[in-house]
């Protein structure tokens, strides 16, 4: 790794909560000349400002955290804009990158690119064996096709100009510069705000929507920035040895999942609420499990090191001090 420590990287969505711990990252590993751009500077769905910034800064490697990402009900509402805009953005980083003689980039996707109901743990040959979650069909299918586009550049270019563009597909994901707000959040900032509340007003219980029997997995968001810089830095001989050139993107997870009510105790301990914890099971659960197989990350020797309740008093600490 030491010697790409001068080259110049580009991190796409870099004030975005994954692309700036990818940042930070790449900060604490001594990386010198890491190159950005605000949405304001430099809208990636615009195909000349994206063929310009490339043509003028030449970057080495690009990761490309950049995404139009939202909750159930953005996605149910601006399906037409989750389609498009991640489609325009990934489409224009990836072949502008090509163009520009980018040989290492790395492409993050989601968890929701399986299907409904692919068998739990979701490995990666999971890929296109099923019919999507119908509300953010149009968010997976950009991003499986950023994995498929991703895929086609390195058969058709690999060797002919080097070209090595991965893939990498998080979990759910929590930590500092998550988006808190009370409605379109996610389970852990949403729970975060509510037990933080409750512990101001010195509520003596907080209501849990569901039966909170439901399974799901977290990864702190370090940690999958961690994840990211360790796959781009792979040497290719070990990259290939566990995917193959038609499914090679690559699941990050924790490694374990926990039942929401797991996950609600936990998160009233690191904010030191100690009232009562109910649950509503007249409010819908929604899937039963959804856990990642992180087993091809794990035998290319990469495990997660944050444990929930160390990254959720992280997380917290993030959210009082916003
Ligand atoms: N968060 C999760 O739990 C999770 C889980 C799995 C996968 N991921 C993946 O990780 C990636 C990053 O997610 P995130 O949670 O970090 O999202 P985020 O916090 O919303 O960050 C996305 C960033 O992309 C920027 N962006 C969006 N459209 C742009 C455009 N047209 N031009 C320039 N910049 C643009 C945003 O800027 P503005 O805010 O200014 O628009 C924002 O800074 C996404 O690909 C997502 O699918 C996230």
């Amino acid at each position: 790794m030491s010697k790409d420590l001068y080259q110049k990287i580009y991190v796409a969505g870099h004030r975005g909560m994954v692309g700036s711990a990818i940042v930070r990252n790449l900060q604490s590993k001594g990386f010198k000349n890491i190159l950005t751009r605000t949405h304001a500077e430099l809208d990636l769905t615009n195909q000349a400002q994206v063929a310009e910034f490339f043509a003028t800064e030449k970057p080495d490697q690009v990761y490309l955290a950049a995404a139009k990402v939202g909750g159930i009900h953005a996605n149910n509402t601006y399906p037409g804009q989750f389609i498009y805009e991640n489609l325009m953005v990934q489409n224009n980083v990836i072949h502008q990158a090509f163009l520009n003689g980018v040989k290492k980039l790395l492409f993050l996707g989601s968890s929701c690119i399986y299907p409904k109901l692919a068998p739990q743990p979701m490995s990666e040959d999971a890929l296109l064996t099923g019919k999507l979650e119908p509300t953010n069909e149009p968010y997976a299918i950009a991003k499986i096709a950023g994995i498929k586009m991703c895929e086609s550049y390195n058969r058709q270019y690999g060797q002919s100009h080097g070209v090595d563009y991965r893939s990498v597909m998080p979990t759910n994901l929590y930590g500092p510069g998550d988006n808190y707000h009370p409605e379109n959040s996610h389970v852990i900032p949403a729970l975060i705000r509510r037990f933080h509340e409750a512990k101001l007003a010195n509520a003596h219980e907080v209501v849990i929507w569901g039966t909170g029997t439901p399974r799901r997995e977290f990864l702190y968001v370090d940690d999958m920035a961690a994840a990211s810089v360790f796959v781009m830095h792979l040497d290719k001989a070990t990259y290939d040895s566990q995917t193959d050139p038609m499914q090679s993107h690559i699941n990050v997870g924790y490694g374990l999942d926990v039942t929401i009510a797991e996950l609600a105790s936990a998160v009233a301990k690191a904010i030191g609420y100690q009232g009562n914890i109910t649950f509503d099971p007249s409010k819908p659960d929604g899937a039963p499990r959804k856990w990642m197989d992180s087993g091809r990350l794990n035998r290319l020797g990469w495990t997660s090191q944050v444990e929930l309740v160390d990254g959720l008093k992280r997380t917290y600490l993030d959210f009082i001090t916003q």
